[in-house]
């Protein structure tokens, strides 16, 4: 029984962990111009994560230069976060396909 309960505190903080960097990659980085279900100046999350797989949402975040077109855009107005890891990237990968409609 101890053991159970060591085990349920180290996921969830292991979850809470990989909640709150999602956060602070998104609140630093996205915010301003994505919205979680409202579209803003790019599309929301809700959006993207409807119509698109984890490497576009990847490849988009990269490099948008080489993406833009593929993904139907005539203009690409949004930088590239190449500087971000790859725990930053896959929590914020996460986060957005987080709100793909359920079926
Ligand atoms: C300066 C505004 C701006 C910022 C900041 C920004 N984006 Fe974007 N984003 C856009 C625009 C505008 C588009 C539409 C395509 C383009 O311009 O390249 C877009 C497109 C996207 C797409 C592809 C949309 C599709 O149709 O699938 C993804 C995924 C995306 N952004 C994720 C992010 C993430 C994650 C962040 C934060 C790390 C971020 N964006 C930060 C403006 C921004």
């Amino acid at each position: 029984m101890r053991y159970f309960f060591t085990i349920i505190l180290l996921f969830t903080t292991f979850a809470f962990a990989k909640e709150s960097i999602a956060m602070q990659v998104f609140h630093t980085y996205c915010w301003g111009c994505h919205h979680q279900t409202a579209e803003a100046f790019g599309p929301s999350f809700k959006e993207i994560a409807n119509k698109r797989k984890k490497d576009e949402i990847i490849a988009q975040i990269v490099s948008p230069k080489q993406m833009y077109k593929k993904l139907g855009y005539k203009r690409n107005s949004m930088p590239s976060f190449n500087d971000l890891n790859a725990t930053q990237i896959n929590a914020i990968v996460t986060y957005i396909l987080s709100f793909k409609d359920k079926k």
